[in-house]
């Protein structure tokens, strides 16, 4: 396997929900040829419905010389989806057992120097290429954002029998397609990004079992407070700015041993069905009727035009 081998033109889609959709879009919209499987009954004509649902957006993005919703194929066969791919993109259920089985067939099928990412959200390459005979060392997680034909971020995380060759192709071919790859550097559950948001989810959701905040109330916290420098910066860069002349270095002086103080009060709370339900009530509350396709479809256009202002943009 090596870097400079030829460019990716045809993908395989394994798994056809919501993010093996959305990368369909994506790949489609780059002008590459998208072979796509999933078990699933229907299967195909949910995804071609998805792929038409998501085309206006990426539209709008911008497409590629050449590329269609024609490019689209579909097979339940595995062998056939994989076996013909420059790259292959897993998006089957998020189960260890279920990946493990599916790498090994996809491991037996892929050309040996055919990368295999995982789209896996919280799962190590390590465990999901433990049944992979033929060629381990190109399969790794390249897990996205959803929606995947929108958001930039893909975290590439190595597994302990990946090549260097590998990780490096991954990289190429997302920053091809218009993608901000990271590479994580030790595998840890939930990769960084997931982490972070789960840090998040932890206390929101505390702060509503305890009773000091509703769902809309901590909606609105974020998506009209820090939010909106966090879509602009990153957490470290926004903080030196908190710091004024003095950056960073002043803050943690000023700020970090109360924020200590803070942490020792945070939540450690279960989703027990009563806060589940709390949780799920909330939600309908805070969004006043509004539903999912609507939702998305308002913040895809406000997401795109953000994208839009910060590929203008001069800021690290
Ligand atoms: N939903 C998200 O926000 C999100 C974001 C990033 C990554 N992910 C990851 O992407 C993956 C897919 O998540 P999703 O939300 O699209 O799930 P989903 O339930 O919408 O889709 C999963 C698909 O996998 C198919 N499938 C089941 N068994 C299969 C098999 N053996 N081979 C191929 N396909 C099979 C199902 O028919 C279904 O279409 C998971 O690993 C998840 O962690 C999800």
């Amino acid at each position: 396997m090596s870097s400079t081998s030829e460019p990716v033109r045809r993908v395989a889609i394994v798994g056809t929900g919501v993010i093996g959709a959305g990368w369909a879009a994506h790949f489609l919209a780059r002008g590459l040829d998208v072979v796509a499987t999933d078990p699933s009954p229907g299967a195909e004509s949910r995804l071609r419905a998805d792929v038409a649902a998501h085309w206006p957006t990426v539209t709008r993005v911008g497409l590629a010389e050449d590329a269609s919703p024609d490019r689209l194929a579909f097979t339940a066969d595995l062998e056939t989806a994989v076996g013909q791919a420059d790259f292959v993109q897993e998006n089957g259920p998020e189960r260890e057992d279920v990946k493990q089985a599916l790498f090994a067939a996809l491991d037996a099928a892929a050309r040996p120097e055919t990368v295999i990412a995982s789209s896996s959200s919280g799962l190590a390459a390590t465990a999901i290429a433990r049944d992979c005979a033929a060629h381990p060392e190109r399969v790794l997680i390249g897990h996205p954002f959803n929606p995947p034909h929108l958001i930039p971020l893909v975290e590439v995380v190595p597994g302990e029998r990946t090549g260097e060759e590998a990780v490096a192709r991954a990289l190429d071919f997302y920053t091809a397609v218009g993608k901000k790859p990271i590479r994580v550097r030790r595998e840890v559950p939930g990769h960084i990004a997931n982490r972070l948001q789960a840090a998040l989810w932890r206390e929101a959701y505390s702060l509503v079992d305890r009773g000091v905040a509703t769902v809309r109330d901590i909606d609105t916290a974020i998506a009209h407070g820090p939010g909106l420098r966090w879509a602009l910066l990153g957490p470290f860069a926004n903080q030196h700015l908190s710091g004024g002349r003095g950056g960073i270095a002043h803050i943690l002086e000023h700020l970090g041993p109360p924020t200590e103080a803070w942490w020792r009060d945070l939540g450690d709370p279960s989703l027990t069905p009563e806060l589940t339900a709390k949780l799920v009530a909330g939600v309908d509350d805070a969004l006043d009727g509004i539903g999912v396709d609507e939702l998305a479809d308002r913040r895809d256009a406000l997401l795109h035009a953000l994208l839009a202002l910060k590929a203008a943009a001069d800021l690290p």
